[in-house]
């Protein structure tokens, strides 16, 4: 099976919950909800109460990647707030087994994702942990990127060594410039979450342009009327973004910028959770 999870961080928030609606009715499985610090990653995003106003409002499962330093200090709230799936680095300091099991034990889907640079085989030992890994097909930070076409290489490692385990049905995510000329390359290398930013909200018919999306991952003609999928006129909210990040890129890579990764300040507490998980332990499902 194929999920579609369009990435809300392209969105218009001005129209948010009209935008999420056209989501919703072109069928989307799941709706992806980018949550930057400007720590882990040099941009800020979004935090809890948008989410929990989506979760209020809208029944589609909330996919939330945690782009942010210390995710172990807000599990709780993020599952609380409605979270159904919860992506933390594997980059991330800190203990990932013990976080994916808070995960779990707060009642959502545990989810691991590495960045472009970080070896497949990282993962591995976590496979049975998470209930989805979410290879990054763009450096994290920023939506509107170029997909990174090398990153399928680790798609298919991953989708062979989650087969060699018994699991034939384990969720794949890829993220970051997926659009409709490269979707089905992501499905065919074992993708099976596919999660679009500007691919889906840059459209002016968001339910056409899932339909099309997801058309073309499984190589099926698009539907009629064949309209371009991108408005010419569209400028995302994070429209700059690529822009900025490509300046950030240049500024580090000749010493002229540092983004520091204190968490001094930050106090531990305990797991709080007790919410136990049920039946939902679905590693093997879908
Ligand atoms: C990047 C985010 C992505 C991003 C994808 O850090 O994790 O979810 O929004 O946006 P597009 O599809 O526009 O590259
Ligand atoms: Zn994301």
């Amino acid at each position: 099976m194929l999920f579609i999870a369009p990435s809300i961080l392209a969105s218009n928030f001005v129209t948010l919950g009209d935008q999420v609606s056209a989501v919703q009715a072109g069928g989307a499985d799941f709706l992806h909800f980018d949550v930057m610090d400007g720590v882990f990653v040099p941009n800020i995003s979004f935090g809890f109460p948008v989410l929990k106003s989506l979760s209020l409002h809208f029944s589609m499962p909330l996919d939330v990647h945690l782009m942010i330093q210390n995710p172990d200090l807000y599990i709780e709230r993020f599952a609380a707030a409605g979270a159904d799936y919860i992506t933390i680095h594997i980059e991330n300091e800190g203990d990932t087994v013990e976080m994916l099991r808070k995960i779990r034990k707060c009642g959502a889907h545990p989810s691991v994702a590495l960045k472009p640079g970080t070896p497949i085989e990282e993962v591995f030992p976590l496979i049975d942990e998470a209930d989805m890994i979410l290879v990054m097909t763009v450096e994290p930070g920023f939506g509107g990127q170029s997909f990174m076409p090398e990153m399928l290489e680790k798609v298919r490692r991953l989708r062979e060594e989650t087969q060699r385990r018994g699991y034939d049905r384990y969720k794949i995510e890829v993220d970051g410039g997926l659009r409709i000329d490269n979707i089905a390359d992501a499905y065919d290398a074992g993708a099976n979450v596919i999660v679009m930013g500007s691919a889906v909200f840059g459209s002016h018919d968001i339910p056409y342009a899932i339909k099309c999306l997801r058309a073309a991952a499984k190589r099926e003609p698009i539907p009629e009327p064949s309209e371009p999928l991108i408005s010419e006129d569209y400028t995302p909210p994070t429209g700059e973004d690529a822009a900025e990040a490509e300046q950030l890129e240049i500024a580090e890579t000749t010493g002229d910028a540092e983004v520091s990764s204190s968490d001094e300040n930050v106090s531990s507490h305990d797991d709080k959770c007790d919410v136990t998980v049920g039946d939902e332990t679905d590693t093997t499902a879908e």
